[in-house]
């Protein structure tokens, strides 16, 4: 049987309220996911990126505030990463691999800091949109037309008032892919 795997990634949090929320309902699915976490919010949540780690999900750093780094030197670029980099460490006790620009917004000097950085920059196949209020059922239609083996789900656990709706569609999402044959990795066995 062919062996079909994909990866949900969650970005922009750990928060208080949608992070525990997602975190639930993949529990209770048997999913392993991905967080690209930012700084600034593992500063303010740093029990819930415990959480994350603790029930087996991968993470990355995602920058500290969410910068555009297209727009930034090397030298700040470089900050963005180490500055996040910190918490993460001081929160878990490790340092991830993996990367997520935001915006997917990569220039030469971001991609030069990844490869002297040895780290993993992870982009997405599909993006729900959901952050923008995308609906719940439009969201499992573009997922389930749109996702292929070996795909990356783009979602987000924070950052914007309709991730409410991120967290209704979620056992749906999880009960589609399965249903198409797909099991869910994380994100760091795909790139
Ligand atoms: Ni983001």
């Amino acid at each position: 049987m062919e062996n079909k795997t994909v990866a949900i990634t969650f970005d922009d949090g750990p928060d208080y309220r949608y992070t525990p929320a997602i975190l639930d309902i993949l529990k209770e699915n048997g999913v392993k996911a991905t967080f690209f976490v930012v700084g600034t919010q593992v500063k303010r949540e740093p029990q819930v990126l415990e959480r994350i780690v603790k029930e087996g999900h991968a993470i990355g750093n995602h920058t500290f505030d969410h910068k555009d780094l297209t727009k930034l030197s090397k030298a700040q670029i470089l900050k963005q990463m180490k500055d996040t980099d910190a918490l993460i460490k001081q929160t878990v006790g490790f340092t991830p691999t993996m990367f997520r620009a935001p915006y997917g917004a990569v220039s030469s000097a971001v991609k030069q800091v990844m490869a002297e950085q040895k780290r993993q920059l992870v982009g997405w196949t599909v993006d729900t949109r959901d952050w923008a209020g995308t609906s719940p059922a439009d969201m499992i239609a573009h997922i389930s037309k749109e996702t292929k083996p070996g795909g990356i789900i783009l979602m987000h656990s924070f950052g914007s008032k309709h991730i409410a709706g991120t967290v209704e569609a979620l056992p749906e999402i999880i009960a589609a892919l399965k249903q198409k044959g797909y099991s869910f990795v994380t994100a760091d066995k795909l790139v």
